[in-house]
């Protein structure tokens, strides 16, 4: 079924990306707003979440539509043996787009071939958070003052974190050079190499983690590991605590470097760095929420016109 569903930031151009950018300002400035009076908005959650749950469901609220949903599939019929297929087809009986995280890679696109409204894909296992993207991409776009020609450093686990695999398909159109930086274990898996490799995206793996390897990074994208998606949980063990970004590594570090990461935070980056001007990533959780409402509007089919035109704004 043709709907105006999210499955992945890949399929989006690169105008397209600037102009989810231009209206995620427009959202900044006037977040307050009654453009979606009368929409209801599905947000159903497999798997758990803090940011993206709450900060669509913020998304939604400040915009004037209602949300319905579950934090906890536990607490639906899938318990009972309820199939994705039937819970979406009966969720989009109730919502005008739902937001779905789920821990099946694919289970996003299977539920936007079947689903009359538009599905936006809050995280698919270790697959896409093209949202997350969207975030990213603004928070890029706030501190740098552009996308393009961007050293940008992707540490920790690059296997199983689909944040740092979402962001190379989309900077794609920007001319990124990207320095992986995890263990064997966790190294960018072949595809995402390969996809490199095919888009003409430069990119250096590393092994050391110190100030001399992130000297020249614009933006230091750190990940946590993702002890959910380990079935050897030794492994886990052995890998967990390999980089941990510490204060006395930043100082070499360029002016305008920005340390990001998708949160949540376990011990990634110590806490003294998040009183230095390096630290964004609590501000780029707050982009979120202005970037989804971007998704949700363009997923709707509300376009930036109808946005600067939008006479609702709430003081
Ligand atoms: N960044 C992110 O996806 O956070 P949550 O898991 O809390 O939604």
């Amino acid at each position: 079924m043709e709907t105006r569903s999210l499955v992945t930031i890949a399929k989006h151009s690169k105008e397209k990306l600037l102009y989810l950018i231009e209206m995620a300002q427009e959202f900044e400035r006037h977040p307050n707003r009654k453009i979606l009076d009368g929409k209801i908005v599905a947000t159903l959650f497999f798997e758990p979440s803090t940011r993206t749950r709450l900060s669509f469901e913020t998304a939604a609220n400040r915009l004037g539509a209602k949300v319905i949903g579950f934090a906890d599939p536990k607490v639906t019929s899938g318990t009972k043996g309820e199939t994705l297929k039937d819970t979406i087809m009966m969720v989009s009986n109730y919502a005008d787009i739902i937001v779905m995280r789920h821990y099946l890679e694919g289970a996003a696109q299977y539920a936007s071939e079947i689903s009359p409204v538009p599905i936006v894909n809050a995280g698919d296992g270790a697959n896409q958070h093209p949202s997350q993207t969207m975030l990213d991409l603004y928070s890029i776009y706030k501190t740098q003052g552009t996308l393009e020609n961007l050293n940008i450093y992707l540490v920790g686990d690059l296997k199983y974190g689909r944040t740092v695999h979402s962001i190379i398909t989309a900077m794609r159109h920007f001319n990124p050079t990207f320095h992986f930086i995890a263990p064997d274990e966790l190294a960018m898996p072949d595809y995402y190499k390969m996809y490199c490799k095919e888009n003409n995206i430069k990119f250096y793996e590393h092994q050391d983690f110190d100030a001399n390897t992130i000297a020249d990074a614009d933006i230091l994208y750190m990940t946590r590991v993702q002890r959910e998606r380990f079935t050897d949980l030794e492994e886990y063990e052995r890998v967990k605590d390999r980089y941990l970004l510490k204060e006395d590594m930043l100082f070499r570090a360029r002016h305008n470097m920005k340390i990001l990461h998708p949160l949540p935070r376990v011990n990634e980056i110590e806490y003294s760095i998040d009183n230095t001007p390096y630290a964004y990533y609590f501000q780029q959780a707050r982009n979120g929420l202005y970037a989804r409402q971007a998704l949700i509007c363009d997923a709707l089919g509300i376009t930036l016109d109808d946005i600067k035109k939008d006479k609702t704004i709430i003081a």
